[in-house]
């Protein structure tokens, strides 16, 4: 029979792994042993604590249970984003097919009756500041989910077996609680860092895209890199929607620094601007507009003109592209 300072050896393990059924066990033992002992008293309440404790322990703890390898609060950051899909200026095809993945998703429980996985695995690829990260941040508004973008840094580790039990608690994540999960910079995952040799990291992407085969689609994993060129084309067909992002056309463009001026455009002659936007994303036109704003402000006017617009894009043309 194990004493007492074996039990709350055994007590406190369990506590710190989170293993709630083999810390109630541990307290049932002592008290079993108390009642042997003719301490019944004692025995009683212990046993009454373990059932009323049982009761009232919330679920969280029973997820925590599911995933003692690892803690998904480490690697994930969580957040509930206001952005929609209005406010993602896009061409019109990919507004389409941003609809189409939505719609799936809204319907996907008919989808999955009659045997059709909605779409669930989504790679974005484009230049910087034309709207990835916000597309995850919109997916997840419009479908009322939670964001969790994943932290590569948290991820990814030295020692490649790691690296893989954390991908997996990520996973588990995706079975078990329902959002957009987000792989930000994905091409790190496949690159070499962490001192990872190549086929280390090949063998990370590797064991990332067999999770990514059998993921529940319940849940949407979205992959978004800048460098499609560094990418294995074959990884392409491991998703379900591959989108590409450009740079804004001139309609884009005025949408976009129309919408972050919002009141204080009203005197922008559009013409003159136009070719004052060329080669800019859309993250430096958002950046543009609010210079012109703040300037215009300070001035103490309530109009941003086509003259305030041209030396801000051309201040942001210099600094982003040299
Ligand atoms: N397509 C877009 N429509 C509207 N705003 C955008 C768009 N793309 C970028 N922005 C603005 O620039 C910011 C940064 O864009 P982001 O989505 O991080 O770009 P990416 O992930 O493609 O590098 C966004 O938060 C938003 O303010
Ligand atoms: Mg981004």
């Amino acid at each position: 029979m194990a004493g007492l300072g074996e039990h709350i050896t055994a007590m406190v393990r369990s506590h710190a792994s989170g293993d709630d059924s083999s810390f109630y066990a541990v307290a049932l033992q002592v008290a079993a042993r108390e009642a042997r002992q003719g301490h019944h008293v004692l025995a009683d309440e212990l046993k009454r604590a373990v059932e009323s404790s049982r009761k009232t322990t919330p679920r969280s703890n029973v997820t925590k249970l599911a995933q003692p390898r690892g803690d998904l609060a480490e690697l994930v950051t969580v957040s509930h984003p206001e952005v929609s899909l209005r406010d993602l200026v896009v061409s019109p095809e990919m507004q389409v097919r941003l609809k189409q993945v939505l719609a799936e998703q809204r319907q996907r429980k008919s989808l999955l009756d009659h045997g059709f996985a909605p779409a669930h695995r989504l790679l974005l690829e484009g230049p910087p500041g034309t709207g990835k990260t916000m597309t995850a941040a919109v997916v997840a508004r419009e479908l009322s989910l939670p964001l969790f973008a994943v932290r590569l840094d948290s991820l990814m580790s030295k020692f490649m077996g790691e690296t893989a039990s954390k991908l997996r608690v990520v996973f588990d994540g995706v079975r078990d609680r329902r959002g957009v999960y987000l792989f930000d910079e994905f091409d790190a995952l496949g690159a070499d860092r962490a001192g990872n040799d190549v086929g280390e990291a090949r063998r990370i992407l590797n064991s990332f895209l067999v999770f990514l085969e059998n993921s529940s689609s319940d849940s949407i994993v979205i992959a978004a890199t800048n460098h499609r060129a560094s990418l294995d084309k074959a990884l392409f067909r491991r998703f379900d929607a591959v989108l590409t992002y450009d740079l804004p056309d001139s309609k884009q463009a005025n949408a976009v620094i129309r919408a972050r001026l919002g009141r204080l455009s009203k005197g922008v002659s559009w013409q003159a601007i136009a070719k004052h936007t060329d080669e800019l994303s859309h993250a430096d036109l958002v950046k543009a507009a609010e210079a012109a704003a703040k300037a215009v402000l300070m001035r103490g006017d309530a109009n941003v003109t086509a003259d305030d617009l041209v030396t801000a894009l051309d201040t942001r043309r210099a600094a982003s592209i040299g």
